[in-house]
């Protein structure tokens, strides 16, 4: 039970819808971990209304928030100062309100981050790698902001709208040296065509998410290479048919469970100034997520 007082710290997740998200139990066991007197609450925001519930977080005192779908862009011109990798991404998914200059919002994106610890984690270090991204959405941003910083071999993003897909190298090639960031359309050609030379492919697109757990974008009478890893930023189910797939053919797989709570870390370390405690995080997820 939480127990919430004039003094609590309030922090949040301005979203629209957002009742399935995780966020809230996954931060709330963090804070009784530490003991402190903060609080997450979800904060359903109608496209709208954002406009009025941005300022609005000031008087209600909150000291930060997380951001998410549709709301990750809009925000951003609300903000008095963007971190680098807020910048480069092109989104917002946590929030600081700073104390000491009173209303002073500041826009971070801890997506990148997040996915970059969850390789880690799973013993997946994507320096030197040739890495296949499936999506050019704002996940898929985040993703190849990360394997640029981790110094990745070379990129290549697939997508289904070739526009969205242009339009994403366009915009992040100069993060990669010696032009190491390719778009091709994402079609049974193009799978075929990479022929085991990939180290690393990542899912960013929803497809395979509950309920629609019978989608999968590789197709099936493509092979999966057993030496190329398979990582999927789907947690819900925690293993994909694309993960399935993926560990029939004996490759190595990686869930979308670590990038939530390495994102939800990064952005609790920056509410708090405190280390976040992961496995009770984790823990607090996995109770949530079903097993397809
Ligand atoms: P997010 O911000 O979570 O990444 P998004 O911006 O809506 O979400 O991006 C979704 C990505 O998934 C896009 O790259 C989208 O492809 P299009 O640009 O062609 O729309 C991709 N996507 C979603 N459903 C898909 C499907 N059924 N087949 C192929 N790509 C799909």
């Amino acid at each position: 039970m939480i127990n919430i007082t004039g003094k609590t710290s309030l922090v949040g997740l301005i979203g629209w819808p957002i009742e399935h998200s995780l966020s809230p139990k996954m931060h709330n066991a963090a804070f009784a971990e530490l003991g402190l007197d903060w609080v997450y609450v979800p904060l359903p925001v109608r496209p709208d209304n954002l406009p009025q519930a941005i300022p609005g977080l000031v008087a209600l005192n909150f000291v930060g928030v997380n951001v998410t779908v549709p709301h990750k862009q809009a925000v951003m011109r609300y903000m008095d100062e963007l971190s680098q990798s807020a910048q480069t991404i092109g989104a917002v998914n946590t929030i600081c309100l700073r104390a000491e200059g009173k209303g002073k919002f500041y826009g971070h994106n801890t997506d990148a981050t997040g996915f970059l610890n969850s390789l880690l984690e799973a013993d997946c270090n994507p320096q030197g790698m040739r890495v296949v991204v499936l999506g050019a959405g704002g996940a898929a941003r985040a993703v190849v902001f990360a394997l640029a910083q981790a110094k990745a071999d070379s990129v290549i993003v697939l997508n289904r709208t070739a526009q969205r897909g242009a339009f994403l190298v366009d915009d992040l090639v100069e993060t990669f040296p010696n032009n190491a960031l390719h778009f091709a359309p994402l079609t049974d050609e193009s799978l075929m065509a990479l022929d085991g030379q990939i180290d690393l492919v990542v899912n960013t697109t929803s497809v395979g998410m509950s309920p629609h757990v019978s989608s999968c974008l590789w197709p099936t009478n493509i092979p999966m290479p057993a030496q190329t890893i398979f990582c999927d930023l789907v947690y819900n189910p925690l293993e994909t048919l694309f993960l399935a797939q993926a560990r029939a053919a004996g490759a190595k797989t990686i869930n979308g469970l670590g990038m939530l709570i390495h994102q939800g870390a990064a952005a609790f370390e920056c509410w708090t100034g405190q280390t976040a405690p992961v496995a009770v995080m984790r823990q607090a997820c996995l109770g949530e997520v079903s097993v397809r």
